[in-house]
């Protein structure tokens, strides 16, 4: 595990830095001037500036990174937030009012490491084609290796929770979630989830009525679900919206659900066509009607799988043993090769 990153010149500020590290868990790597800070930056999962040594690493203008805040022991004045700004820095955290986050990402860092799980979104090309069922399969696959978790962007879908049957084990799902404005550890998130056999699912009510995800706390979720998990499945709805979209734009792989009928080929063609950049995404593809060339041709996405349809999944899913019931039949067998493809593609560094 690599130590967090506190930049400080301030005696008094760091002795409470120590002290939250010490609550986490964590003895952080301590840098007192800029070229010290500079040797570190990148290698440590997680670094604190001290508002005193902010504005010369703003000048410094290290490569940009995630997990950067600034923090100090006064209230914020306008001006911190224009060197956070300039620093790349996620946010300000005040002390002690932020205290308690604090001590939530230091604990996360002792948790995951420098780490962040693969994500994968998942959307269907055609309404109906798979893409839930797919998205379920490779987080059940994946929970083999270690935590997994499908997040179920799609209001409208049957709720992962229910394909993966853990809709009747306790836990938080996105109407608690929906309305915090506050920070969420990679450690609660991961802990209140429904989960079963290391896969767990983020999803809506059952009985509820569909509401929209809320963006904060779509990205706060995704964020601690992927420092928290080694595999994070996020089902996505086929309508365009520009938070999908920046959810999908965050992801290591899109990979697109496609039927090989007429309708099935015409409604991926359009979806893809909808991203930025087509050739990016994956297709996944169910049933003989094209060969792999010429749907790569005339949707304008590489196929990344083939598979034949699943016997008895409706079945599986009933029972509640999910999708994959045997790692041997067509959905397992697509969804290990895909696993394995892009964890040999994808670094896993932070
Ligand atoms: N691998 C498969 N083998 C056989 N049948 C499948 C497979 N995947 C999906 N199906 C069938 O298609 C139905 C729809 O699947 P799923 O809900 O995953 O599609 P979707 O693309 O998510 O649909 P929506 O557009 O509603 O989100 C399933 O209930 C099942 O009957
Ligand atoms: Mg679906």
């Amino acid at each position: 595990m690599t130590a967090p990153l506190f930049v400080t010149a301030d005696e008094s500020l760091l002795d409470e830095l120590l002290r939250l590290a010490a609550a986490a868990g964590t003895t952080p790597e301590v840098a007192h001037d800029v070229p010290a800070a500079l040797r570190a930056w990148l290698k440590a999962p997680l670094v604190l500036v001290g508002e005193d040594l902010a504005v010369p690493m703003a000048r410094a203008a290290p490569t940009r990174r995630d997990a950067v805040f600034v923090v100090l022991t006064a209230p914020v004045p306008d001006r911190v937030f224009q060197v956070a700004l300039a620093l790349g820095a996620e946010s300000v955290a005040e002390l002690p009012r932020s205290e308690g986050w604090l001590v939530e990402r230091l604990t996360d860092v002792v948790d995951a490491g420098p780490a962040r799980g693969l994500t994968i979104g998942v959307v269907g090309g055609s309404g109906g084609s798979g893409a839930t069922i797919f998205a379920c399969a490779l987080a059940q696959v994946a929970a083999r290796g270690g935590p997994s978790v499908v997040v179920d962007a799609d209001p409208l879908g049957p709720g992962v929770d229910r394909v993966l049957g853990l809709d009747l084990v306790d836990g938080v799902r996105w109407d608690a979630l929906g309305h915090t404005t506050g920070r969420l550890s990679a450690r609660a998130l991961r802990d209140s989830l429904p989960r079963r056999e290391g896969m767990a699912a983020l999803s809506w009510f059952g009985g509820a009525q569909p509401r929209r995800l809320q963006p904060f706390a779509a990205r706060e979720a995704l964020s601690a679900a992927r420092r928290g998990h080694d595999t994070v499945v996020i089902d996505l709805p086929r309508a365009a919206d520009p938070l999908v979209d920046e959810i999908a734009a965050r992801c290591d792989q899109v990979l697109v659900t496609v039927v090989t009928t007429v309708a099935g080929v015409a409604a991926a063609m359009r979806l893809c066509g909808r991203f930025p950049d087509p050739g990016a995404l994956g297709l996944v593809v169910r049933g003989s009607g094209m060969d792999d060339e010429t749907l790569a041709r005339v949707v304008g996405s590489p196929v990344v799988q083939r598979m034949g349809d699943q016997r008895g999944l409706a079945e599986s899913i009933d029972l509640g043993l999910g999708p994959v019931r045997s790692r041997r039949g067509p959905l397992g067998r697509a969804a290990i090769r895909v696993l394995a493809s892009l964890g040999d593609r994808i670094p896993r560094a932070a």
